[in-house]
């Protein structure tokens, strides 16, 4: 599958006999799962719009970690919700995904030329046609979720795509976006709110879908937002560590770009080290509030270390 290489260790077993998986191999599973559901789900590139569908199948196809998707099935896993059901909510949240990337690297916003370690978008197919391929991936997320495939309760499905709406919209993705276009002041608590709106609205609905989609007690739902909440700040503070220290070549793109556009993120106002502990504080935080899912968490909590310690 078109995604970075993952060490991928041996399947050890645990004593009582079941499959004991790592994180990477969990993670190789959800996104190669995603990927062929995605493949399905996007229309075949045909007819005067080709164009478009090739761009849209070029962006969601292309090699990411598939991070959201792995979130939304393994909280999915936890709460023992339909695994049909998860697939087709973490396929819709890499759609959206995928539609924040294209318009987050077009000329009038980061103005970027590589994106998982090929051009962008807009430098592969134009800036026209990355905007319409944005806006179709967006639409299809919500097709996506809005389909009677993706959970049997009318209900369910209209709340799924109220809670996207808003994790990707003004108070969301988009709002964050807004704030991150500045100019914006060096002031911490307005960095963290921006942070958690473009980055963490989404990472939150990885979990939220799953829990609308279950039976889940409060107390598992309380663990897995608190989690969320920790885990998407932490995100975005390790891109922004990325940024300033990380290889382009394993990145898959351009590096100090924040300093050079004077964009205020953790990393340009404490610096690395303060970010760094920062970010580690949140990591404890969110692996903390899987306590009470005993053994079952600690796929999620690789996840967090995944999260801190990656090169791309
Ligand atoms: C990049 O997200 C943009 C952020 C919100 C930090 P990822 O680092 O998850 O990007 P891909 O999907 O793996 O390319
Ligand atoms: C983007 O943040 C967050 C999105 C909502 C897409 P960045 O601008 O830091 O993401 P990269 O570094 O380009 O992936
Ligand atoms: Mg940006
Ligand atoms: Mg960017
Ligand atoms: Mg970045």
């Amino acid at each position: 599958m078109p995604r970075g290489n993952l060490p991928g260790p041996r399947r050890p077993r645990l004593t009582n006999g079941e499959p004991r998986e790592t994180f990477a191999e969990r993670l190789d599973q959800a996104a190669d799962m995603v990927t062929v559901a995605l493949d399905a789900l996007l229309p075949p590139v045909d007819g005067p719009e080709g164009r478009l569908l090739e761009a849209m199948r070029y962006a969601a196809l292309g090699p990411g970690k598939r991070m959201r998707p792995f979130f939304f099935i393994e909280a999915g896993r936890l709460l023992e919700i339909d695994a049909r059901s998860a697939l087709r909510g973490a396929a819709a949240v890499e759609c959206l995904h995928a539609y924040s990337l294209i318009h987050d690297d077009l000329p009038a916003m980061d103005d970027d030329e590589l994106r998982r370690g090929q051009p962008t978008v807009h430098v592969e197919y134009g800036e026209a046609t990355a905007i319409l391929a944005g806006d179709a991936l967006q639409a299809m997320a919500f097709e996506i979720l809005a389909h009677e495939d993706t959970h049997e309760s009318d209900a369910v499905r209209a709340a799924l795509c109220q809670r996207l709406a808003q994790a990707a919209g003004a108070m969301g993705m988009v709002g964050g976006q807004m704030i991150d276009m500045g100019p914006l002041e060096a002031d911490l608590g307005l960095v963290a709110r921006m942070q958690r709106m473009k980055t963490g609205a989404i990472i939150n609905f990885c979990f939220e879908g799953p829990i609308l989609m279950s039976l889940a007690e409060e107390a598992e739902r309380n663990a897995l937002l608190g989690y969320a909440q920790n885990l998407g700040l932490a995100y975005q503070i390790a891109d922004d560590i990325l940024d300033a220290e990380g290889d382009p070549k394993h990145v898959g793109k351009a590096t100090q770009k924040d300093v050079n556009k004077g964009k205020a993120n953790f990393v340009t106002l404490l610096g690395l080290d303060e970010a760094k502990s920062r970010m580690t504080v949140l990591a404890d935080q969110a692996k903390d509030y899987l306590s009470i899912f005993g053994e079952h968490r600690r796929v999620l909590c690789e996840a967090v270390d995944f999260v801190l310690d990656r090169d791309f």
